[in-house]
C-alpha cells in the first residue's frame, strides 16, 4: 500500500525523489521521507508525519545533496504514523537505509534476535528489521547483493524492499517476495529509477520493466540488473508504456477524481478499441485464447475482486449469463480465497482488479490456479501480478487513475466485462451475430452519453448544496443495477465518510424499511429495464413513509417524478449499457457533496488505491 521511489544516477536525487512521492502519495499519506546518498557517505534522512507537504514544508528548499537515494509515502500498519515510524529507517551504524512495502509477519521474532545481538531499534515499525539485517549480513562480509538476498530470506510475509548502502552509495538493491505491490524499474539515460507505480516514473521515462516474485535488481546510473534472489541473472527486457505524463496531470480540473469522471468517455473508446468492430457489428478479444471447444466445456464461471472491482464483477456474472449462458457466480476474493472453494478445471476464473496488486484477489486467483481453474484476469496494468496467474490478461485500458476512488476503472471494467461475455457467448454459439450487432450499436452511442452525463457538473454542485448535511443515504437497484447502489454507496462513503448503504429494493420489505424517514435520503436506480415498474413501486413506498427519494432514471420518463423528489436523468438504453451510464450521476454527486463537505476528495482518510496487504 505504501509508495516507493528510487534514484541513481547523474543529478540532485532529492528533487526526482519528492516529485516522485508526490506522484505516488495516493499509495499511502501517513509520513513522508528521503534517504539521499551524499558525499559525506550516510544517508541523509529527512522524513516526517503527515503527507507529504508537511515534509516539504519542514525542509523549506534545504535539500540534502547526492545523486541516490530512497522515497516512501507510508500507509500505517505496524506503529502509528509519527516521524519515527516513518520511512526510510536505518540501521544502528546509520550506514544503510531501506523503505519497505508490506509487513514482516515474524518481526516479533526476529526483532528480539537482533536486540539479543545488540542492534537499537529506534521504531515501532516491523520495518525497521530489515535495516538491521542488511547490517547484520554486511559485518559478515557480504557484499550488498548478498546480505539483501540473505535478509530476504529471513523474513516471512510478501514485501517490495529497496535498501541504500554507504558502502556502494551509488548502487540501490531492491527486491519483491510475493505479492505486496509493484516495483517497476525505469530506464533513464546515465540514470536509473524505481517506484512502486508508473506515474512516478513517467515524467523522466516510459520504458519501464516489472519486478517479479523472488526477483532483485541491483540499479547503478548504468541501468538495472535483475537476479533471482540469493541465485542466478534474469534477462529483462524493459517494455514502453503508451501512457504519457501529460494523463497524470490534472489538467483544468480541481481534483483528479473530477478529471477521472470526465476521462470516462475517451476511456470507453480506448477499451473497445480493436475489439469492437462497429462495421461488422462484431465483438472479439484475441488476447483470450480459449478455442471454442475449451469455451464450451466450461461449466461454470466464477468472478472474483474486491470493492469496485466486485461491484464491476457483480454486474458482469449477470452478462456472463444472458449472453455467453453459462452458470455464474460472484465472490469477494477475501472470501473465496479461504472457503475451500469448489473449483476444477472446467471453471472459468474472471478477476477483476485493476491494479493487478490487490492481496486478496492474488491470493484467490493462486487459490484457484491450484485447483486447476482456467483464469482470464481483467487489469490496467500489462505485467503485473495478476497477468502473471492467469493464462489471459483482458487489459481495461482505462489510463492511470490517480484519485483512490475508483470512477474511470470502474466503466472500463464493465466494458470490458461486456465485451468478455459477449465474445464468449459468440465462441460458445450461444449469441447470434444480429444480437452482438445490437450491442455494437449501443457501445457506439456509449462514449457520447458518457460525455454527456459528466458535463452536467453545475447540476450536481446545486444538488449538493441540499443533500450534504444528512449523515445516512441509502442506495437501491435491482437485478443489474443493484451493484451499481452498492458501488454508488461506496463512492459516497469513501469520499464524504457519510454512513451509506447499498440493498436490493425487493429487500426493503424484509427490515431497512424501517430505517426510512426524512433523514435518510434514498438513491434509486429506477431506469426503463424489465424491473422498472417493481423499482418503481419501491420508490412510491420510500415516498409513503416520509423519505426523500433521489431517483437516476431514463430521460423523458415522466413518472418517475411524480415519485421522486429529485430527478437525475439518463440515456435511455439496455441493461448492457444502462449500468455504465448509471455510475456517472453517482460519481458526481458524491464527489460534489464530498466537496461540499470538504473532503479531501483524491485522498480519503485511511485509503490507499492498491490494497497489497490482507
Ligand atoms: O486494484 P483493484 O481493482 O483490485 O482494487 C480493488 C479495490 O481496492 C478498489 O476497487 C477500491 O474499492 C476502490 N478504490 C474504491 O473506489
Amino acid at each position: 500500500m505504501c509508495g516507493i521511489v528510487g534514484y541513481t544516477g547523474g543529478r540532485p536525487a532529492a528533487p526526482l525523489l519528492l516529485d516522485g512521492l508526490s506522484r505516488l502519495e495516493y499509495r499511502g499519506y501517513d509520513s513522508a521521507g528521503i534517504a539521499v546518498m551524499g558525499p559525506s557517505g550516510e544517508p541523509a534522512v529527512r522524513k516526517a508525519e503527515g503527507k507529504l507537504s508537511v515534509l516539504l514544508d519542514a525542509l523549506d528548499g534545504d535539500l540534502p545533496e547526492g545523486s541516490s537515494g530512497i522515497g516512501h509515502t507510508r500507509w500505517a500498519t505496524h506503529g502509528p504514523p509519527a516521524d519515527f515510524n516513518a520511512h526510510p529507517h536505518t540501521d544502528c551504524a546509520d550506514e544503510i537505509a531501506i523503505v519497505h512495502n508490506g509487513i514482516v509477519e515474524n518481526f516479533v521474532e526476529l526483532r528480539r534476535e537482533l536486540q539479543a545481538e545488540g542492534h537499537r531499534f529506534t521504531s515501532q515499525t516491523d520495518t525497521e528489521c530489515i535495516g538491521h539485517l542488511v547490517e547484520r549480513y554486511l559485518a559478515l562480509e557480504y557484499d550488498l547483493e548478498d546480505a539483501v538476498a540473505e535478509t530476504a530470506g529471513r523474513i516471512r510475509g510478501a514485501h517490495a524492499v529497496v535498501v541504500a548502502s554507504k558502502r556502494e552509495p551509488g548502487k540501490l538493491v531492491a527486491f519483491r517476495l510475493g505479492n505486496a505491490g509493484g516495483v517497476v524499474v525505469g530506464y533513464g539515460d546515465g540514470e536509473t529509477f524505481l517506484a512502486s507505480d508508473l506515474p512516478a516514473l513517467l515524467p523522466y521515462t516510459r520504458d519501464v520493466a516489472y519486478l517479479g516474485d523472488g526477483e532483485s535488481v541491483t540499479i547503478t546510473a548504468d541501468g538495472p540488473a535483475y537476479a533471482r534472489l540469493g541465485g542466478t541473472r534474469v534477462d529483462v527486457e524493459p517494455s514502453r508504456v503508451p501512457y504519457d505524463e501529460v494523463s497524470a496531470a490534472k489538467g483544468p480540473y480541481e481534483h483528479f477524481l473530477l478529471k477521472e469522471i470526465n476521462d470516462q468517455p475517451e476511456t470507453a473508446i480506448d477499451a473497445m478499441r480493436g475489439r469492437v468492430s462497429f462495421d461488422a457489428g462484431a465483438i472479439a478479444l484475441d488476447e483470450v485464447a480459449l478455442t471454442a471447444a475449451e469455451a464450451k466445456n466450461i461449466d461454470r464461471v466464477v468472478l472474483i475482486g474486491m470493492g469496485t472491482s466486485l461491484h464491476a464483477a457483480m454486474v458482469g456474472r449477470t452478462w456472463i449469463e444472458s449472453l455467453a449462458r453459462i452458470p455464474a457466480e460472484v465472490e469477494n476474493s477475501s472470501e473465496f480465497r479461504y472457503r475451500d472453494p469448489l473449483v476444477d478445471e472446467r471453471t472459468l476464473v474472471v478477476s477483476v482488479c485493476q491494479s493487478g496488486e490487490t492481496a486478496d484477489t492474488l491470493a484467490a486467483m493462486q487459490e484457484a490456479a491450484d485447483r486447476g481453474a482456467r483464469q482470464v484476469t481483467l487489469c490496467n496494468y500489462e505485467g503485473t501480478q495478476t497477468t502473471r496467474i492467469a493464462e489471459d490478461t483482458v487489459l481495461i485500458r482505462a489510463g492511470l487513475e490517480i484519485s483512490v476512488a475508483s470512477t474511470k476503472t470502474f466503466v472500463a471494467s464493465l466494458v470490458s466485462l461486456l465485451m468478455l461475455s459477449a465474445d464468449l457467448g459468440v465462441r460458445r454459439g450461444t449469441l447470434s451475430a444480429e444480437r452482438v450487432s445490437e450491442i455494437v450499436d449501443e457501445l457506439a452511442r456509449l462514449p457520447q452519453m458518457l460525455g454527456g452525463l459528466a458535463s452536467q457538473k453545475e447540476r450536481y454542485e446545486a444538488l449538493a448544496g441540499r443533500y450534504a448535511r444528512y449523515d445516512d443515504f441509502l442506495f437501491l437497484g435491482r437485478g443489474v443495477h443493484y451493484p451499481l447502489a452498492m458501488e454508488g454507496a461506496l463512492k459516497l462513503k469513501e469520499l464524504s465518510y457519510i454512513h451509506a448503504e447499498g440493498y436490493q429494493a425487493g429487500e426493503m420489505k424484509h427490515g431497512p424499511i424501517s430505517l426510512i424517514d426524512e433523514n435518510m435520503p434514498v438513491v434509486a436506480l429506477v431506469p426503463k429495464y424489465e424491473l422498472y415498474e417493481k423499482m418503481l413501486a419501491n420508490v412510491s413506498e420510500v415516498r409513503a413513509r416520509g423519505g426523500t427519494v433521489i431517483a437516476i432514471a431514463t430521460e423523458g420518463d415522466t413518472d418517475v417524478a411524480g415519485v421522486a423528489d429529485d430527478v437525475l436523468y439518463i440515456p435511455e438504453a439496455s441493461s448492457f449499457v444502462a449500468p455504465m451510464l448509471a455510475a456517472v450521476p453517482m460519481q458526481l454527486l458524491a464527489y460534489e457533496i464530498a466537496v461540499c463537505r470538504g473532503r479531501d476528495v483524491d485522498q480519503p482518510r485511511n485509503l490507499a488505491k492498491s490494497v497489497t496487504v490482507e
